[in-house]
């Protein structure tokens, strides 16, 4: 039975003796609403580590409309049940209170990274997630940390954190899971209609409309963007909210693609929003 503990104090205590006894430390940051690809950052932490702790926080400073944090599915007991069948040691499921006592004074903000992509549309989003996961890692300090793919722009802010900030521990990127028909698994999922679910699909179609431009030897970035967004503009259901190239670990705009790119987009599906993402690079490159 996985340990299901609400408060930093205790979970220090609890994790005192498994340090002690010099056990590798995984933890896999969530905000529950688990789902397959959580699943497979929990098996990565499970043969990765010797203790893994999932922590289910929906942290309230990286919403940036109060509805849209109202409306995050929510569901513990399926989350500890999913938990347990999967091996983790220990759930953190902290309060708001537990984690804001106060009104925070501090917070972290990584400059440049957050310029484009969800950045613009999103504004004190990963101002939230890196606080957040700052004070995650201050709380757990674990010896590997995973977070998904999917979220390839918080991936890298959060790794630039922890470089520029001197956090011990790795921080692990896990492959994006996806459908059959390419839709990569999102708790925001469970919030589609059937014919958004259907829709939904014209992102990563989109996706991959310009990673074979990109592999066939297109050059123009500007081209790869108008090509996918022509795709996603194909589907009524959806809107497009910005689709990029950018350059994979900078995460900015290129002149010319010359060697492997990150090529990201956002739709919207009525007040659904889905993010998802690919690199590419032109055949001749590899
Ligand atoms: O990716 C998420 O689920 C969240 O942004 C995270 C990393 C758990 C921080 O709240």
């Amino acid at each position: 039975m996985a340990d299901l503990i609400h408060t930093v104090a205790d979970l220090r205590a609890r994790l005192f003796p498994i340090r002690h006894e010099r056990k590798i430390i995984g933890l896999v940051p969530t905000m529950g609403a688990l789902h397959r690809g959580h699943g497979r950052l929990i098996e990565q932490a499970v043969s990765g580590s010797g203790f893994v702790i999932v922590s289910i926080f929906v942290n309230p400073t990286q919403f940036n409309q109060a509805d849209d944090y109202q409306a995050y599915p929510r569901d513990l007991a399926a989350d500890l049940a999913f938990c347990e069948q999967r091996g983790v040691n220990l759930a953190f499921v902290p309060s708001a209170a537990e984690m804001y006592p106060n009104e925070g004074l501090t917070s972290v903000n990584v400059s440049r990274l957050t310029d484009h992509l969800c950045g613009p549309h999103r504004p004190g989003h990963f101002e939230g997630v890196a606080t957040v996961v700052a004070k995650l890692l201050n709380i757990v300090q674990p010896d590997r940390t995973y977070f998904g793919e999917k979220d390839c722009q918080q991936l890298a802010i959060i790794r630039r954190m922890v470089e520029d900030l001197n956090m011990p521990g790795e921080i692990i990127g896990v492959p994006t899971v996806r459908e059959p028909d390419g839709l990569a698994l999102s708790s925001r999922n469970q919030r589609l209609s059937a014919e958004q679910r259907q829709a939904a699909t014209v992102l990563y179609r989109a996706l991959r409309k310009s990673e074979d431009l990109v592999r066939a030897g297109e050059t123009c970035p500007g081209e790869v963007m108008k090509q996918g967004l022509a795709v996603i503009e194909s589907e009524p259901l959806a809107r497009a909210e910005y689709f990029e190239v950018v350059d994979p670990e900078q995460l900015q705009p290129l002149d010319e693609i010359a060697g492997q790119v990150l090529i990201a987009g956002a739709i919207w599906l009525g007040t659904t929003r889905l993010i998802d993402n690919l690199r590419a690079a032109p055949a001749d490159s590899a």
